[in-house]
């Protein structure tokens, strides 16, 4: 191979093996995890982890739930303007998704088929930088048809087409099942959709918001933050919620278990959070929404006794630190009592969040500066290579 050679006289620049400078300790402080930093400003909800209150667009979580539907928060996240007529109606998967989709093996997480299904949808727009509302609705409206395709295509059915005279929740729930959802049932899971649409800097929107910061596009961001969210210490509690209630088995086991379970180390799923303090109000939300379904799943009962007796062993181990029920352990039985199986809980909440997720990124894109913060160096010092 012939290089380019070397010019005669190269710029004298400071060379690896020059002795390295004395370093000045650094200082800063580090918070793990992030906790407590402030990593960016936003306008669109606010989450008041003390007060135990969450605003979208300043306006009150249990207000919109009671009146709004997840098209008009949607459209208020991405546009901050209150439509309530606003609509969405779900959007037609490309063939060469479904085609993707049908390859996958049935086993697979239905969080990884959503994720891939972005991906390869992404693959076929044009999504030019900045992104736009636009490109944000027509992700929103893709993704419950993906993920309702992928369920039937595991069972051995064929995927059911959008029907545009359908909302996106109710449009959803028909092509997951292939007949219309009764109002109660649609109204219940447009409540979660609503009250899973946006939580300010979390794991998952962070990460899309990071995404985006590099001008790389809306799918990419969203497909990320999918794949942040399926660890279960975000999205992937209320399959475990309804898990653990099953594994105590009845409420008179229930103390035992815990405290079996806390000895060992575990996680009680459905409490705790990085910023609430006070009960989280989207748990308290749909508490109510659960309590009023036409089909409650059958633990519903014991779910709520549980409760009480998670959080007074939760205060006893931890007296220094609140921690309280979160929006997993309400949402399980939401989640099922609309018919959901387990598994597509997570995947379920994502659809939710892509609002939210699409409107960071609209909003880190209207006001972008490259995410990349410092890390402290804590390995050897400079040293020779052996030998
Ligand atoms: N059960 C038992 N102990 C808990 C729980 C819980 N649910 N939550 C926190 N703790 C304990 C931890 O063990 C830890 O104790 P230690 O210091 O003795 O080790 C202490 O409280 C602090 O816990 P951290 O993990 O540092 O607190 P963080 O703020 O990071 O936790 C989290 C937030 C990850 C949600 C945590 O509460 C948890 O794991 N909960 C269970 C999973 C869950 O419900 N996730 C859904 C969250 S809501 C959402 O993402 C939409």
């Amino acid at each position: 191979m012939t290089g380019t050679p070397r010019p005669a006289t190269a710029t004298v620049v400071p060379g690896d093996a020059d002795p390295a400078p004395e370093r000045e300790p650094d200082e800063r402080p580090y918070s793990p995890g992030l906790e407590g930093v402030l990593a960016g400003e936003t306008a669109l909800s606010q989450v008041d982890g003390a007060r135990g209150r969450l605003l979208y667009r300043g306006y009150r979580i249990g207000d919109l739930v009671e009146r709004g539907s997840y098209a008009a928060i949607a459209n208020l996240l991405w546009t901050g303007d209150w439509d309530p007529g606003h609509r969405l109606p779900t959007a037609l998967v490309p063939d060469a998704v479904l085609a993707g989709l049908r390859a996958l093996p049935s086993d697979v997480k239905p969080m990884d088929a959503l994720r891939t299904a972005v991906s390869a949808w992404g693959a076929m727009q044009s999504l030019d930088w900045p992104p736009t509302v636009e490109q944000a609705r027509a992700l929103t409206a893709f993704s419950p048809s993906a993920l309702a395709a992928f369920a039937r295509l595991r069972d051995g059915k064929d995927p059911v087409e959008p029907d545009p005279s359908l909302d996106l929740v109710e449009g959803f729930l028909y092509q997951l099942t292939g007949s219309r959802a009764e109002p109660g049932t649609t109204r219940a899971l447009d409540a979660y959709f609503v009250v899973g649409a946006e939580h300010g800097f979390n794991a998952s929107t962070f990460t899309a918001r990071v995404v985006t910061s590099t001008r790389s596009d809306v799918a990419s961001a969203v497909a990320a933050a999918i794949g942040t969210m399926k660890g279960p210490l975000h999205g992937g509690a209320p399959s475990e919620v309804v898990d653990q209630l099953a594994r105590m088995g009845s409420v008179d086991r229930a103390e035992a278990w815990m405290r079996a379970a806390l000895d060992r180390g575990e996680r009680l799923m459905g409490f705790g959070h990085r910023v609430y303090r006070a009960y989280d109000p989207r748990a308290a939300a749909l508490r109510k929404v659960a309590e009023s379904m036409d089909h409650k799943p059958d633990w519903l009962q014991q779910a709520i006794e549980v409760e009480d007796v998670a959080l007074r062993l939760l205060a006893e181990r931890h007296p220094e630190r609140a921690i309280k029920t979160n929006v997993e352990y309400y949402a399980a039985p939401v989640l099922q009592g609309v018919g959901l199986t387990p598994d597509l809980f997570p995947a379920t909440f994502s659809l939710a969040r892509t609002a939210g997720w699409t409107a960071h990124v609209l909003e880190q894109a209207g006001d972008n500066r490259l995410i990349r913060p410092d890390v402290r160096y804590v390995g050897e010092p400079e040293r020779d290579l052996p030998g």
